[in-house]
Formats: C-alpha cells, structure tokens, sequence
C-alpha cells in the first residue's frame, strides 16, 4: 500500500516537529502556515523532503491532516484551510485551548469550558474523523519518545480512524494508545495540559508526560 500524504496545518513547534517526523518515516508531508515563506529554513533543513503551503494548500495534499494550530486560533485556521479539504479525512488534532490571561500556570478559557475544542473541531468538519492525539505531551517527545513503554491518551468518534492513528503511533516509538472513547471525551484530554503544567512547575521538569499506570499486565491498550 501506497504511504498517505500528510498535511500538519501549523508551523509552530509541534507543527515541525510532526513534520519532520512524518517525514523521516517516507510520508510524504507538507506542512502549512499563513505564511509559508517563513518556513524557507525549515523546507531547507529537511533537504526539500518536506513542502510548505497555505493552510488551505496543505489541507487540500493532505490524505491524514494534522491540527498544530494555536488553540484559540484553530477554529479560524480551519475555515483558512477550508473544511470542504477535510471531507472524510482522518484528522489528528494536537491543539490545546489555553487561556494565559491570568499568566502562568494556565487556564481553558470560558468558551471552551463548556465544550472542548475537539467537540468544536469534529462539529466543525463533520464527516471529517477527528482523533484528539499529541494533545497531553510536550513536542520534544512526540516522536521517539524516551519513555519506556508508554502509550498516548487518545478519543475520537470513529474507532478506524483511532485503529489508524494507533498504527502511527507505534511507528512513532509509542507503545500504543489507550483510547478512553468518543470526541466528547476531549475535555479531558484538554483539561490534562493546564494540571500537565502545574506538575511541570512544581518538579522543574517539562520533558515529562503523564503515563497511565496499571498494577497487573491485563492491559486494554490496543
Ligand atoms: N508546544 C508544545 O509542546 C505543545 C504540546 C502539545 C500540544 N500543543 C498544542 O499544539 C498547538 C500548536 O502549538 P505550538 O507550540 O506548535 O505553536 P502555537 O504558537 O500555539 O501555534 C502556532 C500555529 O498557530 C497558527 N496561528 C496563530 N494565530 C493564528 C490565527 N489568528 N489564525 C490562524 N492561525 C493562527 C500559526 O500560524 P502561522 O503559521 O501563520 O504563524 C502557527 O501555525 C497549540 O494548540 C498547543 O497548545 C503544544
């Protein structure tokens, strides 16, 4: 079977450091800005492996898309990129709805409180698939992770697209995932980072993740 192409719409660090992942693992990738000129260093540190586009370019190359997008911004980034490019499309959503106004550590601003951003974001693209993922850890250990057998919280709607996601994973370096249900249950996975911070503080240690720990190996990790 052919490799999918890959989309990361969002060039900020976890944007590049998926890019750059898909990429060394044959994937074709583009990865997206509003303003792709930017990324001239990146495209030539990836020896031209790698293209730029506009968010609404690389949504349209993309067979799997990836959200890296500033939380509060993704709904905005989305309709740049055009929710007709999503049609169908399993779609990996990294973003975190944070709200900084009252400095660190973190909130979720009031809007997304209510209901998370992957609610916004699966409502938003309707038949697109959207598997909440990358969310609840730093992008330094996105891919290879240094953690022994760990597998990343995930929730999404469509349990193929979860499969899928879970392939990628362990290409990545992780374990798998353990998949705690539907997109309605993104709240949770959002609401981790704002804790994730607090307990980053408080040990001076931001490469860290929480890891779901069990006692016996009756593991229901896929
Ligand atoms: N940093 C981490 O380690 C980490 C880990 C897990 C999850 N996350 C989440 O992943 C997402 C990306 O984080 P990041 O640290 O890579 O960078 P970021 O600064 O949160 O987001 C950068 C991206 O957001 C886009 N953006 C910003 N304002 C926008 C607007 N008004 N309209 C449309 N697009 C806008 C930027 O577009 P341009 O390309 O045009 O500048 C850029 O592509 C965030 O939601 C973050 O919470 C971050």
């Amino acid at each position: 079977m052919p490799q999918k192409r890959v989309g990361v719409i969002g060039s900020g660090p976890v944007g590049q450091k998926l890019a750059s992942a898909f990429s060394s693992l044959g994937y074709e990738t583009e990865i997206g800005s509003r303003n792709p000129e930017k990324l001239k260093d990146f495209i030539a540190q990836s020896g031209g492996r790698i293209t730029a586009g506009t968010f609404d370019q690389t949504a349209a190359f993309g067979d799997i898309l990836v959200l890296a997008t500033h939380g509060e911004a993704t709904e905005s980034a989305i309709d740049l990129a055009n929710p007709k490019n999503f049609a169908q499309k399993v779609v990996i959503d990294a973003s975190n709805p944070l709200d900084f106004s009252k400095g660190m550590p973190p909130g979720i601003p009031a809007k997304y409180s209510m209901k998370s951003l992957g609610e916004h974001v699966q409502e938003k693209l309707g038949d697109a698939k959207v598997v909440k993922c990358f969310n609840t850890v730093p992008n330094e250990i996105m891919f290879r992770p240094k953690f022994e057998e760990t597998s990343m919280l995930i929730c999404g709607n469509d349990s193929v697209a979860k499969k899928e996601i879970t392939r990628i994973l362990k290409e990545f370096g992780w374990a798998g995932s353990i998949d705690i249900g539907g997109i309605d249950n993104a709240k949770w996975l959002e609401a981790l980072v704002p804790l994730w911070v607090r307990g980053a503080l408080a040990t001076g240690n931001f490469s860290s993740m929480f890891k779901f720990v069990q006692t016996e190996a009756q593991s229901t990790r896929r």
